[in-house]
């Protein structure tokens, strides 16, 4: 077993007072807390090697440039991607989905289907939804039932040779359902669709497999895994990534330029112009380094154990209902309590120190579904213990007494 205690020494916010408590941070599902390597080394790269990359032959320039490659290569081992030229730094999963939908637009045509879930993020929905707009191309919803799972058979019958994308999250955000998503790769591959996974909510509690996946597409942020804000990636199956036209034109992404054409650079640089996150690209390899020596076996144990605890004592709870029920889930718990609003509670249970999300979670349709405005959203990390779910839970009754 991990050894919590120790564990929690590596990460100087958690040993913090909030409005005079000690902090409970258990808005994960928003952003990890980050440990003092991923901090050390954003000021190691700003204070050692700080210069831009993949431009000048001098010292820094190269140094800055072999370690934002490193990482990629400690991208590319992490997921198991085929080439290192399929693994594109990004600045986090909305970016990601957004240049994969504005690639599509130069190959739908109206008639063609594109098929997102009913448990999706916004970043997921939207992007699909402009492309369709701009094509002419028809938006379709996999349902979800009311523990909050996708209904597999509406998936199959959704499918047909009009469908061209299908992007479904591999964790849901706002429920913490973990989507059967080996099953809808080749369920898509079958009617010749593309897929996109959007791991945002994926990869702080597992490894993904791309290889093994299959998927075309597997987006997520590093902010989720102990890195900074502002970087991510985009995995992009070769064939794909080849086929899509670029996102954005720029420096960096050109073989030549001239006034009258100009020829795009090779992968991954074709995606990547303007000088990106060179701190948080080499610093989201140190993050990967840290959770890989955690260890994915031993998170998923530890995040278990917290999010069984946390369902049995919410459940004592008077009132209080959870949403989302799937058997496949992980360490998220979004509830609300008969009568309250999730605003009350959050803001009551943030003056005794407990960092919760509230709201909609940018997940409107899920709400809708529910017929709620929102909820209380828990989701713990592999740093969270249950003596913090205990001090939530009792944050919790107490916020309820003064708002009943
Ligand atoms: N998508 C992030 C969340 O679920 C911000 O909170």
């Amino acid at each position: 077993m991990l050894d919590i205690q120790k564990i929690r020494t590596d990460f100087p916010v958690l040993s913090q007072k909030v409005n005079g408590k000690p902090l409970v941070y258990f808005d994960n599902g928003a952003t990890s807390q980050k440990p003092q390597v991923v901090i050390d080394a954003i000021s190691t790269y700003y204070q050692e090697i700080n210069a831009n990359i993949h431009r000048g032959v001098h010292t820094l320039s190269q140094l800055a440039t072999d370690a934002y490659e490193v990482s990629r290569a400690k991208v590319k081992n992490h997921i198991n991607a085929q080439f290192l030229h399929e693994v594109l730094f990004t600045s986090g999963t909305t970016f990601g989905i957004n240049l994969v939908a504005n690639g599509f637009a130069s190959i739908l045509k109206p008639g063609d289907e594109v098929l997102v879930s009913a448990l999706e993020h916004h970043s997921n929905i939207v992007p699909w939804q402009m492309l369709c707009e701009k094509t002419g191309a028809t938006l379709k919803v996999i349902p979800m039932n009311e523990n909050g799972e996708l209904i597999m058979e509406e998936y199959d019958r959704l499918l047909s040779p009009k469908t061209k994308i299908v992007a479904v999250n591999h964790i849901s955000n706002a429920l913490g359902t973990i989507n059967p998503v080996k099953y809808m790769i080749d369920k898509a591959h079958e009617v010749g669709a593309a897929i996109l996974i959007d791991g945002a909510q994926a990869v702080p509690h597992l490894k993904p497999d791309v290889q093994e996946l299959d998927c075309d597409f597997y987006v997520f942020s590093g902010h989720k895994m102990c890195g900074p804000t502002g970087i991510g990636i985009l995995y992009g199956k070769e064939a794909w990534l080849n086929k899509l036209p670029p996102y954005l034109g720029g420096g960096e992404m050109i073989k030549e330029v001239t006034f009258e054409k100009t020829t795009y650079a090779d992968l991954p640089h074709k995606f990547e112009a303007g000088t990106p996150n060179i701190a948080g690209g080499i610093v989201l390899g140190t993050a990967i380094d840290y959770m890989n020596e955690i260890g994915f076996d031993n998170i998923q144990k530890q995040e278990l154990e917290l999010l069984n605890y946390a369902t049995k004592r919410l459940l004592e709870i008077d009132g209080l209902q959870i949403f989302g029920t799937s058997e496949a889930k992980t360490s998220v718990i979004s509830f609300n309590i008969d009568g309250i609003h999730p605003y009350d509670i959050g803001t009551i249970i943030d003056k005794l120190g407990i960092a919760v999300r509230t709201g909609h979670h940018c997940a409107q349709p899920i709400m809708n579904f529910f017929g709620i405005p929102g909820t209380i959203r828990a989701s713990f990390s592999f740093y969270n213990t249950k003596e913090e779910i205990d001090l939530m839970v009792d944050a919790v009754k107490k916020a309820q007494m003064m708002l009943s």
